[in-house]
């Protein structure tokens, strides 16, 4: 160490909750925190007196601010230890003696979750997800991914069909953070949950004194808020009919009235809207405005059912088994193959969202590697009876795979039924109904 630290200081710092680390002019490290080896989960021996080049592939913060002699304040950062990467905000401040000479640097970040949940809290305002999140393999899920990404930076609006629990957030959110809107805000408003007389203030703002109950100085709206950005309207088939009228004037003319308020005032807001609503239907009985609907319909997305998605179950209870059992800090690697069949037979009325609950759940009551078929019926996943599953199988097992397992097992009934994991008497059914 070539300059001196106080042990008083050094104490206080280990009580801050941001990872603080200090390097000397030779670019070793001489001091860390106690929040900076928790969060890149390093021992005192990794980091300690060790030169920063040589523990990370990436040019750690403080050989920049070494070498530019100055601060770098709040930058996103990503850098590699022990194998992980870490995506970081950090502020980086030279050290100089008292003759202006740099003696070394410090280093003060936090993991980006945190920040984000920071500017979250205060904005409310962002998008988190983006098409790295959407799990699934199938094609009818890439094939909406791929047109998503299109219509990304076609600054239509957007319409989101899918039942409920399919994702449509998500999607909602990726698009944005996909489009040249990423960097503005993302604003949702959930048409459902209000009640309508409040969707309009909500959605145009008010003047001071516009009603009994108008906050002093006005109040902006959610078009105001989102300008430049996305304003996402959730369940915009709950939205009444009058609300539309309006809306659709804006989409017309992007100008926006504060309730109360002649002075019109310019927004650009690009709107994506979602609904599990029929709303072709709800337009031919009068409950949603035609010309409202072809407006937003213009870009239409559908998001398939996850039981129209068989192949991409497995994949997203994995995943799930993976991120939920990571952030309940418990080690359960495996789903049962019992387990994995019930998975698999489920109809999922409600979707990836009920998949991810019951894993949830199934990951909560869990004490041992593996979540069993017991766990997940004990998580809310139903059974089905024998002959349910049987006709389900019955739909699914294609004749090439019957004949190619009876290849296999060299005409071996018996052989083929267990590899295919079915009865014989369903396996005499394929045989039947194949013609083979
Ligand atoms: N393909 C996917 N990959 C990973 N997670 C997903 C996927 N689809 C949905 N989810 C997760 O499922 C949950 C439900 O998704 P989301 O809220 O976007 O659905 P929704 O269609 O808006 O539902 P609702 O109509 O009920 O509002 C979320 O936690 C979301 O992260
Ligand atoms: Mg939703």
């Amino acid at each position: 160490m070539n300059f001196p630290i106080d042990k008083a200081i050094l104490n206080a710092l280990d009580s801050v909750n941001d990872g603080i680390s200090i390097c000397d002019k030779n670019g070793v490290i001489i001091y860390l925190n106690e929040a900076a080896y928790k969060i890149v989960g390093a021992e005192k021996n990794d980091i300690l007196n060790h030169a920063v080049a040589r523990i990370s592939p990436d040019k750690s913060m403080l050989i920049n601010v070494l070498e530019k002699k100055k601060s770098i304040i709040d930058v996103e950062y990503f850098w590699s230890f022990k194998g992980k990467k870490f995506h970081l905000i950090n502020s980086g401040y030279p050290i100089f003696d008292d003759y202006g000479e740099i003696v070394g640097a410090i280093d003060i970040f936090r993991s980006i979750e945190r920040s984000r949940k920071l500017a979250n809290s205060i904005a409310g305002h962002q998008a988190f997800f983006n098409f790295e999140d959407i799990i699934g393999e199938c094609d009818s899920i890439k094939s909406v991914i791929n047109l998503s990404k299109i219509f990304s930076n076609n600054d239509e609006n957007i319409l989101i069909h899918g039942e409920t629990g399919t994702g449509k957030e998500l999607f909602a959110q990726s698009i944005h953070n996909y489009s040249n809107r990423r960097n503005n805000p993302f604003v949702a408003l959930n048409c459902a949950t209000l009640p309508s007389e409040l969707i309009d203030s909500e959605l145009f703002g008010y003047e001071e004194g516009a009603f009994t109950g108008a906050k002093k100085g006005g109040k902006s709206g959610k078009f105001e808020l989102a300008n430049g950005g996305t304003l996402f309207l959730d369940e915009l088939g709950e939205m009444q009919i009058h609300i539309q009228a309006k809306l659709l004037r804006v989409l017309e003319t992007m100008c926006i009235n504060r309730i109360g308020s002649s002075k019109p005032i310019q927004v650009d807001v690009r709107i994506i809207a979602a609904t599990n609503r029929n709303l072709e239907e709800m337009v031919r009985n009068g409950q949603f405005r035609q010309d409202l609907y072809y407006r937003l319909k213009v870009l239409n997305l559908e998001i398939p059912p996850l039981r129209s998605r068989e192949e991409d179950i497995l994949l997203l209870s994995n995943y799930f088994l993976d991120k939920l059992s990571k952030k309940a800090n418990k080690l359960i690697k495996h789903i049962s193959e019992e387990g994995k069949s019930m998975l698999l037979n489920h109809t999922w009325d409600g979707n990836v969202r009920e998949l991810e609950n019951i894993m949830s759940r199934a990951i909560y009551m869990c004490d041992s590697d593996t979540i069993t078929k017991d766990l997940l019926i004990q998580s809310g996943l139903e059974t089905k009876t024998y002959d349910q599953i049987q006709q389900k199988k019955l739909t699914k097992l294609s004749k090439d795979i019957l004949s190619k397992t009876l290849v296999k097992t060299k005409g071996n009934k018996r052989e083929a039924a267990n590899l295919l994991n079915i009865s014989r008497p369903t396996l005499y059914k394929y045989l039947k109904k194949y013609n083979l």
